[in-house]
């Protein structure tokens, strides 16, 4: 049994990822000041679980973190202002709360956590180099390899991208400079249920509910490798368990690039209904054409690859987004 620290645990990836320790009998603590995750009935269901404790704190407060306790053997460092929407609303919210609780989380894991061999994985993502597509210097399938990139300083989007980008210059010159064990993981697209409402599905999923006519789609010819949440979480504890990962940085997704039209049209298959009238839109400035990584490197050191085809994960999140209507 491990003493595990999920910051950002009551939010879509949190919540997957605790359910699948728990599950293991580890001892859980949630932290999370629901920012954007809510008290549903999902995380009470966790909750209620004997294992698992939430606490309830901004982290972006040095004083919160005395509420965090020691002794963790691993701590997955998950918060993060994350939904698009927001990177353009609050580009310097999204900056502030990202680098504060990194030089919070790193502060206290290396004076505070006093517990040997730990080890401390931070949620980077595509974002830190998506910026450098339009340069020409961002290959498909990407590799971890790729320089971290921020094309456009005044556009609000890359607020995003530019937390995540310094955020893996803490974690890797912390970790050397104070001689602790880390992991870095890039996140490409994860999708599945409780993923809240301002993704990419779920606002599909509303649309076609209310057979909205005629029926926007934003960025037609972008493409996303949609990695089903269940795969994700798997990756992300491998990468944490596994010796072979410290010190490195590893991109979790899929080898399978689709459209944004093809998900569309597979969404409007599974839940039987096709408007008559298509509306298509630009995506907003700053929006990637082409997204996939290369995954080769997880693969290699953790034996890690995605299993869940795309209309069984469609599937799931339809149906729970069915079941979970936006409150
Ligand atoms: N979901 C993806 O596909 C994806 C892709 C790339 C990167 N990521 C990164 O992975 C991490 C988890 O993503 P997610 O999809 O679960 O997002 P999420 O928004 O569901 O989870 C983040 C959690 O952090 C919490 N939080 C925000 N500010 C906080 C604060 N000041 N104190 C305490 N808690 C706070 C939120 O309430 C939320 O529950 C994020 O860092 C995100 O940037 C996710």
């Amino acid at each position: 049994m491990k003493k595990i620290l999920i910051t950002g645990g009551a939010g879509f990836i949190g919540y997957h990822l605790s359910s699948r320790l728990a599950a293991e009998g580890h001892q859980l603590t949630l932290a999370d000041n629901f920012f954007r995750s809510r008290h549903d009935a999902d995380l009470a269901g966790l909750l209620a679980l004997p294992n698992v404790t939430l606490l309830e704190a901004d982290l972006t407060k040095p004083e919160s973190w005395e509420q965090v306790g020691t002794g963790y053997d691993e701590v997955y460092h998950l918060v993060g202002i994350n939904g698009t929407k927001f990177f353009y609303e609050i580009p310097h919210e999204v900056l502030r709360i990202g680098v504060s609780t990194t030089m919070n989380v790193l502060e206290w894991f290396r004076t505070k956590n006093n517990k040997p061999g730990a080890k401390i994985l931070y949620t980077s993502s595509n974002e830190a180099y998506a910026s450098g597509f339009d340069l020409g210097i961002v290959p498909l399938p990407t590799p971890e390899t790729v320089p971290l990139i921020i094309a456009d300083m005044y556009n609000p989007r890359w607020s995003y991208g530019g937390q995540k980008l310094i955020g893996e210059l803490f974690f890797i010159h912390y970790a050397k400079a104070y001689n602790f064990r880390m992991a870095i993981v890039r996140p490409h697209n994860f999708y599945g249920p409780r993923a809240g409402y301002e993704h990419v599905i779920p606002e599909i999923v509303g649309r076609v509910s209310a057979k909205v006519e005629p029926f926007p789609i934003f960025g037609a010819d972008d493409t996303r490798s949609f990695c089903y949440i269940s795969d994700a979480a798997e990756a992300i504890q491998r990468v944490m368990e596994s010796e072979k990962t410290d010190g490195g940085t590893y991109h979790i997704g899929t080898t399978e690039e689709t459209g944004i039209k093809e998900l569309i049209e597979n969404i409007f298959s599974l839940m039987a209904w096709r408007p008559a009238k298509l509306d298509i839109k630009n995506s907003p400035e700053g929006s990637v054409k082409r997204r996939l990584a290369d995954v080769s490197k997880i693969k290699e050191d953790t034996g890690w690859e995605a299993k869940t085809p795309l209309e069984e994960g469609l599937r799931k999140t339809i149906d729970w987004y069915l079941a979970h209507p936006k409150p």
